[in-house]
């Protein structure tokens, strides 16, 4: 369905896990000022990914950065275990995997319970029919558009079809999900995701983390495109 998300309505995340780990409060401020709109925290566990990446520590020690939303996306197993302390490190949402909640609605209203927003991701191979038990009580879905773990990967066409069902899934039952893509966004691809309803963008090595550019320039440069964008399909 064509123009689904008025460009001018996307927010544009930051995946901190691609940024300089040795100075990320520097990354942190610098993107604040350039006008991202939330800054993403990839947390993997060494188990349910095979890498490790972020943890409450670090999203404690961001926190009086910047005002802007932290967006947990817990990669990780029993995720049920840790809704509390990102809660307390200062998530505005946390995101579990699908695949790795014992039940998807129970720990999706834990997290609710928290006063946090909540997420639901899929991995590229899971079928949208998992979220259903869930939908009504999500506020994102992530929908990962490459396969957990490593930055830097190729984008995987056949997840495209996905965010059409989910977008079905969201309307039929009135969700007020928005839906987030995660994993080789880059600028090129922004239009027919945002035509198939995304209007949560995950900006990682694709969009915002590469050599040639700062990152704030990247951002000023995404956020740009964005704006034309919706000038062109407002
Ligand atoms: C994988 C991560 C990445 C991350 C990096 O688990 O979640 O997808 O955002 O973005 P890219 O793919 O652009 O390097
Ligand atoms: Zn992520």
């Amino acid at each position: 369905m064509p123009g689904l998300v008025n460009a001018a309505a996307v927010e544009l995340g930051a995946s901190l896990m691609c940024a300089d780990q040795g100075d990320l409060r520097r990354v942190v401020v610098d993107l604040d000022r350039a006008g991202i709109d939330f800054f993403h925290f990839d947390v993997m566990d060494g188990s349910f990914v095979r890498n490790f990446a972020l943890g409450a520590d670090q999203m404690r020690a961001l926190r009086p950065a910047t005002r802007r939303p932290f967006d947990a996306h817990l990669m990780v197993v029993h995720p049920e275990r840790h809704i509390a302390a990102f809660a307390a490190a200062g998530a505005d949402s946390i995101t579990i995997h699908a695949e790795a909640a014992a039940d998807l609605a129970v720990a999706v209203e834990a997290i609710r319970k928290t006063g946090r927003k909540a997420g639901a991701a899929i991995n590229p191979a899971t079928p949208v029919s998992v979220l259903a038990p869930a939908i009504r009580a999500l506020d994102l879905v992530c929908v990962m558009t490459v396969e957990p773990g490593f930055a830097g990967q190729s984008f995987i066409e056949s997840v495209l079809p996905k965010l059409d069902e989910l977008a079905a899934l969201i309307r039929s039952t009135g969700s007020r999900a928005r839906i987030q893509v995660d994993g080789a966004v880059g600028l090129s691809r922004i239009p027919a995701l945002l035509d198939r309803g995304a209007s949560l963008l995950v900006g990682g090595t694709s969009a915002i983390f590469h050599a040639g550019a700062t990152p704030a320039d990247e951002v000023v440069r995404v956020r740009g495109a964005l704006a034309a964008m919706a000038a062109v399909h407002p």
